[in-house]
């Protein structure tokens, strides 16, 4: 039975910290990668105040990314490779970080709310299986320390 979850104030990095022993445990627990991403998104969800948290999918077959777990408000269903910020997370296999989406040429505007984004790349052999993709509606909201942390989470989600 899991546990409630309390969320903890303090610095980024202390949240970060807290979340991830939260979501070691679950990933530890579960080896099912979409059961993962859907409680991850839950515990993302009530520790920081982001406005849409998700996973997206490569469809190889398709050539694009299609909707997994998330929370939030209704999202795309596809991304083309190498289009908007997922699309480009996915074609150059790492971390984009976006301060203001406005200045994204290509950005895909599932809601008009989002101003700023990170999209970092799940990995399988290196190659990207998924990715994980994070919106704010504030600017510039996303820095090293998100990266970091997200991708140790994404590295958990094999
Ligand atoms: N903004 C993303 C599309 C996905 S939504 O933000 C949920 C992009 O440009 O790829």
């Amino acid at each position: 039975m899991a546990e409630d979850f309390i969320p903890f104030e303090g610095t980024k990095t202390e949240q970060y910290e807290y979340v991830l022993a939260q979501i070691e445990a679950l990933c530890m627990a579960e080896s099912n990668a979409i059961a993962n991403m859907a409680n991850i998104c839950a515990v993302l969800r009530e520790q920081f105040p982001w406005f849409w948290i998700g996973f997206y999918l490569v469809d190889t077959a398709a050539n694009n990314l299609v909707l997994g777990p998330f929370q939030g408000p209704l999202a795309c269903t596809r991304i083309p490779f190498g289009k908007g910020v997922c699309g480009t997370a996915w074609k150059r296999n790492e971390t984009v970080v976006v301060p203001d989406v406005t200045q994204f040429e290509g950005h895909i505007a599932c809601s008009s709310l989002s101003q700023s984004e990170i999209v970092v790349p799940l990995r399988r052999n290196g190659a990207v299986w998924a990715i994980l993709d994070i919106d704010s509606e504030h600017l510039n909201t996303f820095d090293e320390t998100d990266t970091q942390y997200l991708g140790r989470i994404a590295d958990m989600i094999i």
